[in-house]
């Protein structure tokens, strides 16, 4: 990147369906090769009396402008707002370019991102999306899916043009996995597709777990599976989304990446750490002992499925109103790996670095608001509602029980009660 480049960021505010400017970033070059992020509040928007923080942690509300260096400048709350590797692939070949920069990304990906933001060059905020697709669009989603994993839609072909025109509309949610957005029922659901290389039925397990850490308690987002055209299709509610007479209302969401202003490189995952993430919880949230209970508990849960994959970015505060709380847990899925002895969480989430362990996790009770006698319990509490109840959650799921055997070493491994 050689020269400046720049948007305003828009918001949606609580209880809105229509945006208002809040800002503009500025992505700046430095002398040394890399790109450092500037953003300033508006100073109408700062005059309004129902403005809101972007963000609890980078961007609180200041005339005062910001800037960062993390992340090629792209502050968390932006950069949360934007795709990752999924969503990238379908621009990529929707625009005919073979790569863009992050800032191609940002302006480039669909309207209605996670969160409330919105981003554009005019300093009049678009028209909100009004029009999703359907249920019955889902098989030509999936197909195009296919043709995006496969690589072989053929180009100039309308068909599959307009299915990747379609695949677009839900090209800004973030992960790695095939999915785009729907309507249904009145609500936005992310829509997870299967993948060819997949194991076993992933979107019929991962709905599994979902259901299974409800009932080990947890706030969970709402899904359900459908089957279009003999495949399975996982359905996440969006939490982010509330359905109003004049459309959506969209909630503010940060990812814990941003509340710990962490990166998200191989090399560099300083502060990857549920212990630090309580902090600021603890910070942040409207009610820090409600949610840092639950933090506790998905630490929990997390390590009797080995759910490995446990990134800051599958872990999310929203704002509903004014304040901000823990999201509802999404993203939930076993990982069956060799080892026997000792697997790692994502995060630490102990004493002992990020071993998923019962002694490692009770080692620091107090950071989440618990007695030593209270973390044990609510521990083994799940342990027994998990190995009572995991089985019989798959099955009643419909995954088959080929796919449950394969499935079946994620659960209570040894290492989780080594003392
Ligand atoms: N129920 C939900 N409501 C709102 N946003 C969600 C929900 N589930 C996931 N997200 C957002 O979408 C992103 C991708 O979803 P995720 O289930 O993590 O997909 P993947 O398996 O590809 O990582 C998440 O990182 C989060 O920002
Ligand atoms: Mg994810």
């Amino acid at each position: 990147m050689t020269s400046e480049r720049a948007c305003f960021v828009y918001i949606m505010l609580p209880g809105q369906t229509a945006f208002v400017t809040a800002g503009r970033f500025t992505l700046i070059p430095t002398a040394d090769g890399q790109t450092v992020g500037h953003f300033v509040y508006g100073r109408k928007y700062l005059a309004r009396p129902d403005r809101v923080e972007i963000d609890p942690i980078e961007l609180k509300l200041s005339d005062r402008p910001f800037e960062t260096a993390i992340q090629g400048g792209f502050f968390g709350a932006i950069r949360d707002a934007m795709p990752d590797s999924w969503g990238r692939r379908v621009i990529e070949k929707r625009t005919g370019y073979p790569q863009l920069d992050e800032f191609g990304y940002l302006m480039e990906s669909a309207e209605d991102r996670a969160g409330a933001l919105g981003f554009g060059l005019d300093v009049e905020p678009p028209a909100p999306r009004r029009s999703f697709n359907q249920t019955p669009q889902l098989e030509q989603l999936q197909t195009a899916a296919d043709a995006i994993i496969n690589d072989d839609a053929e180009p100039g072909d309308d068909v599959a043009r307009q299915a990747e025109e379609l695949l677009f509309l839900g090209s800004s949610m973030g992960g790695a996995r095939p999915k785009t957005v729907i309507e249904d029922a009145g609500a936005l659901w992310i829509a997870k597709f299967s993948h060819p290389d997949d194991r076993w039925n992933q979107p019929k397990v991962e709905h599994g777990i979902l259901q299974l850490a409800a009932t080990c308690g947890l706030n969970v987002a709402d899904s359900r599976i459908v089957e279009i055209a003999g495949r399975d299709i996982l359905l996440v509610r969006r939490f982010d989304r509330d359905h109003a007479e004049e459309g959506f209302r969209r909630h503010r969401m940060v990812s814990a990446l941003t509340l710990l202003r962490a990166d998200d490189s191989v090399t560099n995952r300083a502060n990857w750490s549920y212990l630090l993430l309580a902090d600021e919880v603890r910070r942040v949230s409207e009610n820090p002992k409600a949610d840092l209970n639950e933090l506790f508990r998905r630490i929990c849960f997390n390590a009797a499925v080995s759910n490995l994959d446990d990134h800051p970015r599958n872990h999310a505060m929203i704002a509903i109103e004014k304040s901000w709380r823990l999201s509802p847990a999404y993203d939930l899925t076993p990982s069956p790996v060799f080892a026997k002895d000792r697997r790692n969480l994502a995060m630490e989430c102990g004493e002992l670095g990020r071993f998923a362990n019962r002694a490692n996790i009770l080692s620091n009770h107090g950071r989440f608001y618990f007695e030593l006698n209270e973390a044990e319990q609510i521990f083994d509490d799940m342990i027994e509602t998990i190995r009572a109840e995991w089985h019989e959650h798959m099955r009643r799921t419909g995954v088959k029980n080929a796919d449950v055997t394969r499935i079946s070493k994620a659960f209570l491994y040894d290492g989780l009660f080594y003392d």
